[in-house]
């Protein structure tokens, strides 16, 4: 099948055609148009500017994607749209587009959740690949814990119970004054630094699966100031090596955690922050150590796209999960 794919929900608009069929995932054309540099004025992203980006770029970038796969409207069998979770005035552009590409050509059109979209990029790289199998979801957005029992059915167990961790990276970063989005600036500064220089607390909690990362970005300010204060000078490196493995051991544990709960085969890491070096260094040796399939996407499929979205609407579409002109959008989980 050839489906032609949206994706809107934050600061990249992004078009993407996909062939898929019998399990073999194939990326035909998945431009990414970045707004990073629209919002690094002010450290993170504005949701109107955000919004009013998307409308100026996301019939260039169809003409982008098709010409790219080299197909024609016709060739299309379905459009999948992310249609939730996300900032809502984002969401609705891609949602309203697809709604309007779908109709124009007489395709049918699916509703895709934007989290179930991040883990649907590891079938690309992940030959064979199924369902049942466990999902860690982090990103600048979320931080979810899931068992996901089918390709469509995702219950998720365990989550943050504040800000999400690459949220935490990026507010560190802004903190720090070392660029935004925060997360691989993070990362390659942590290799400078000493990971044991600053005690932080670990954001895993200890009664549940759950995380809690605002405790640990607080606590990185009050190392910041109460250096400050006596006149001390700070190492961004030891800073950036000593969050990451606060993060590094709090998602290792909970992945444990949840390993002893639901005795997991397959495990997915995606999202956003699954690009961390660290992360993916620790889960690997975690995966091996347990006799586990860790599954984690390309760091180029990690972030924001729209390939992650066909591939999920693959297999909403074999669900049976077909929306209609209703479609709508929204900023919390729907489906
Ligand atoms: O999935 P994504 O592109 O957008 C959302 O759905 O939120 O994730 C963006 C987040 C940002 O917070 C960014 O700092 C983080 O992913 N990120 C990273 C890395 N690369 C991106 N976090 C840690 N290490 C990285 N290498
Ligand atoms: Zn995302």
């Amino acid at each position: 099948m050839i489906i032609l794919a949206f994706e809107s929900s934050c600061d990249e608009t992004s078009v993407a055609v996909a062939e898929i069929e019998n399990g073999v995932y194939k990326i035909r054309s998945n431009i990414v148009a970045s707004q990073i540099t629209m919002h690094t004025l002010y450290g993170g992203v504005v949701p109107e500017i955000a919004s009013r980006a998307h409308t100026e770029a996301i019939s260039k970038l169809t003409y982008e994607a098709l010409s790219e796969a080299n197909v024609i409207p016709d060739d299309i069998d379905f459009v999948a749209v992310t249609s939730n979770p996300g900032l809502i005035g984002a969401l609705l552009v891609g949602v309203g587009y697809a709604k309007a590409w779908a109709y124009a050509n007489n395709k049918p059109l699916v509703a895709v959740n934007h989290i179930k979209g991040h883990t649907a990029a590891a079938y690309y790289s992940h030959e064979g690949l199924e369902a049942p199998f466990f999902a860690l979801v982090a990103s600048g957005g979320h931080t979810s814990m899931i068992d996901v029992k089918s390709p469509t059915e995702y219950v998720t167990v365990g989550r943050t119970r504040d800000d999400a961790a690459g949220e935490a990276f990026d507010k560190v970063a802004r903190l720090l004054g070392i660029g935004y989005p925060g997360g691989a600036i993070m990362d390659k500064l942590a290799y400078e630094g000493n990971e044991k220089a600053i005690k932080l607390p670990c954001p895993a909690l200890a009664d549940s699966i759950d995380f809690s990362f605002s405790g640990l970005k607080t606590a990185v300010i009050n190392y910041v100031n109460s250096e400050k204060q006596r006149g001390n000078e700070i190492s961004h490196a030891d800073i950036a090596a000593s969050f990451s493995a606060a993060v590094v051991k709090a998602i290792i544990t909970n992945l444990e955690k949840a390993h002893n709960i639901y005795g997991y085969k397959t495990l997915v890491i995606a999202g956003g922050v699954a690009a961390n070096s660290h992360i993916r260094k620790a889960a690997a040796e975690f995966a091996e150590n347990h006799g586990i399939r860790l599954c984690i996407p390309e760091r180029s499929l990690c972030g924001d796209n729209a390939a992650m979205i066909a591939a999920q609407g693959y297999h909403e579409y074999l669900a049976g999960n077909i929306a209609d002109s209703s479609l709508n959008a929204f900023s919390y989980q729907v489906t």
